[in-house]
């Protein structure tokens, strides 16, 4: 049945969600907002294995108590993993690779935007790290498991990140690669991310490239009322509350459906290595997210952090 969400895209839920008995779904960033709708709509057809990941087991508790009530028997994993530290992105992984022979679907959804200036454990500029790092390095050792996967016979394997229109809002060169080991401080918050989000599309378009048996898109899911922002003080915070008002932002639901369509909408209407606004709109984005020489670089660059700390990956084939 359609719902009112839907009637806002002209884009039907029911029919877009195949039987998804035989799939193996990871949803990182799953215990709030987009990432928790997303999971709830999953949920309710019957997937093999979904994974949702959060920082905790509370927190993910705390989201998934009453889930039964919309989604009866849904079978919800928990897999805990902070995506600022690499380390516990590698011990996600490797929880995810002992337990699994299959990987069907990852939809890259955790983010933060405009936090104050920091690095993290690893050194890294705090939402460079969150929304970029910890998900090329989940990718990077999950792809021989994806690869496998893409072999068996009807496989539709799929990699979608959520990325933003804030990638526009990227520093001049894109990727700053000299200064993604500092806070950035004297550089916007806004900028920031959007040069995380700029990585987001990038490494979706290098994953196309580089890997053409698994789909890879990144998307944007349109200005979505959720708490991404609700710490933001900044000078900024005026100018986007008066945004919201003029818009009137989705409701998490509304913005999931983005994503829900990339991971789940027929196989031929979705061209790897694209970026899309909702729902399916295939858009240009920024024309740094077109250059292959940075989309290049970035995955030079974190393939040589993730050698450099010890967390290659051992028997996958890297191209
Ligand atoms: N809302 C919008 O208007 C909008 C627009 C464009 C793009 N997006 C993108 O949509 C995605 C989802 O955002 P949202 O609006 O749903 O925000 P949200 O409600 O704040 O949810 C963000 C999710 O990411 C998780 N997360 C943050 N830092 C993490 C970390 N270090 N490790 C693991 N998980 C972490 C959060 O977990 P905790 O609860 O532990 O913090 C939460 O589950 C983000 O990638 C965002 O950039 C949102």
């Amino acid at each position: 049945m359609r719902n009112a969400l839907q009637d806002v895209f002209n884009f039907d839920l029911e029919s877009s969600i195949p039987d998804l008995s035989n799939k193996v779904i990871l949803v990182t960033g799953a215990n709030a907002g987009i990432g928790k709708a997303t999971i709830i709509e999953i949920a309710k057809h019957n997937p093999k294995r979904l994974y949702a990941s959060a920082r905790s087991r509370i927190k993910f508790n705390v989201a998934f108590n009453d889930v039964n009530d919309i989604a009866p028997n849904a079978n919800i994993e928990f897999l805990e993993m902070d995506l600022s530290s690499l380390r516990s992105v590698n011990a996600a992984a490797n929880k995810i690779l002992a337990e699994n022979d299959r990987l069907d679907i990852i939809i890259n959804n955790a983010g933060i935007m405009a936090v104050p200036h920091k690095t993290t454990i690893d050194g890294y500029e705090i939402q460079f790290a969150t929304n970029h790092m910890g998900h090329a390095l989940l990718v990077s050792r999950l792809l021989g498991l994806l690869q496998k996967t893409a072999a068996l016979p009807d496989s539709d394997v799929r990699i979608v990140n959520v990325s933003s229109a804030g990638h526009f809002m990227a520093p001049g060169k894109g990727i700053v690669f000299d200064k993604l080991r500092t806070s950035m401080k004297g550089t916007h918050e806004y900028a920031i991310y959007g040069q995380s989000k700029l990585a987001n599309v990038l490494h979706a378009k290098e994953l196309a490239r580089r890997y053409p048996n698994i789909t890879s898109v990144s998307i944007h899911p349109g200005r979505v009322g959720t708490s991404l922002l609700d710490h933001y003080e900044g000078p900024m915070a005026v100018f986007q509350k008066v945004y919201d008002w003029m818009v009137t932002p989705f409701t998490p639901e509304q913005g999931a459906l983005n994503q829900i369509w990339a991971a789940f909408g027929k196989k031929s209407d979705i061209k790897s290595g694209s970026y899309y606004t909702p729902v399916g709109k295939i858009t240009r984005g920024d024309c740094r997210a077109l250059d292959g020489k940075i989309a290049a670089e970035l995955w030079n660059w974190q393939e040589t952090e993730f050698d450099r700390l010890g967390y290659s990956s051992q028997g996958v084939e890297k191209l």
